[in-house]
């Protein structure tokens, strides 16, 4: 049986992507700016986690429906996401490659205390961290990133890695359509503006059942993929039956039993109940 140690002299991080991010990174929490979209996003991907994470517990704590479970947001950019998650309970550590997202993603954190012991970040990969957070995770997000990932295969199986056996990925993305092009690219970048030029590269898009193959090759199984879709008019985002443009996947890490297959691939990994102690790393990423 061959053991594959995945090593961190290769990198998921893009940068060309970085260098994107870099020049937004203290717009993160303007509600009308760039990020105006991600914003208006919550209102759907935050009670898509809760619920679906909801679902599958036994407990609940009122008012903190996610009280006890670990988050870890990858790519949290400025904490537009882990803020809500934290606010509902859940301790969530958010991760960006970017330095100067985390920074942004802190100050604003410093402004509710609430989140002082909820949220937690910290500027990395995913694969600087994976090693030290091994099986640490009830639930992995990944939120409009794997569009902008290097490595997309590299990417999940990190990400397979840091979660428990039985815990959840979330995943929002965009299909590799002609319409993504027209309305991601043609329409938000270089009509309407609402996004950066350039922000999107048509080729770095997946279809969802390339990212399903991806998922279940690490050892996942796909429970949900929906449509989403935004409305720059009224700067809202609704459920829709078509995933032909944005997309919203929820995946499940397979049970110890179910993937003796895919531990094979990625290594020893260490116990959940003996895990002690927080990943510590810094950030790598050279502009
Ligand atoms: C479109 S933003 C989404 C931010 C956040 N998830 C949200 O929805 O508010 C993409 C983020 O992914 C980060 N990113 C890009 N490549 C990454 C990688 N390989 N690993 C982790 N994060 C990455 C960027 O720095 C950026 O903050």
């Amino acid at each position: 049986m061959t053991t594959v140690m995945y090593s961190t002299s290769k990198t998921t991080v893009e940068p060309g992507e970085m260098k994107k991010f870099q020049a937004l990174s203290q717009n993160w929490w303007d509600r009308n700016g760039e990020f105006a979209a991600l914003h208006a996003l919550n209102d759907l991907r935050v009670p898509f986690i809760r619920d679906t994470l909801l679902t599958n517990s036994e407990k609940q704590q009122l008012g903190c429906p996610l009280h006890g479970l670990r988050i870890l947001d990858i790519g949290c950019g400025g904490g537009l996401l882990s803020e809500p998650l934290g606010r509902l309970g859940a301790m969530v550590t958010g991760i960006d490659p970017l330095n100067d997202n985390i920074r942004t993603a802190e100050m604003h954190k410093s402004f509710d205390p609430v989140l002082q012991e909820q949220v937690q970040y910290a500027a990395c990969s995913l694969e600087e961290m994976a090693d030290e957070a091994t099986g640490m995770f009830d639930a992995v997000v990944a939120s409009e990133v794997v569009e902008h990932v290097g490595d997309v295969e590299m990417f999940i199986k990190y990400a397979a890695q840091v979660l428990k056996p039985g815990g959840s990925l979330f995943i929002t993305t965009i299909n590799k359509t002609f319409l993504s092009y027209i309305l991601a690219i043609v329409t938000a970048e270089k009509i309407l503006r609402i996004v950066p030029n350039g922000t999107h590269e048509w080729e770095r898009f997946i279809n969802p059942d390339d990212l399903e193959k991806l998922l279940v090759s690490s050892g996942f199984t796909v429970e949900t993929i929906n449509g989403m879709l935004y409305n720059p008019l009224f700067d809202s985002w609704s459920w829709i039956n078509n995933a032909g443009v944005n997309y919203a996947l929820h995946a499940v890490k397979n049970k110890i039993e179910e993937q003796s297959d895919f531990m094979s691939e990625t290594g020893d990994r260490k116990d959940n109940d003996t895990y002690q102690s927080e990943f510590s790393v810094g950030s790598t990423v050279k502009l």
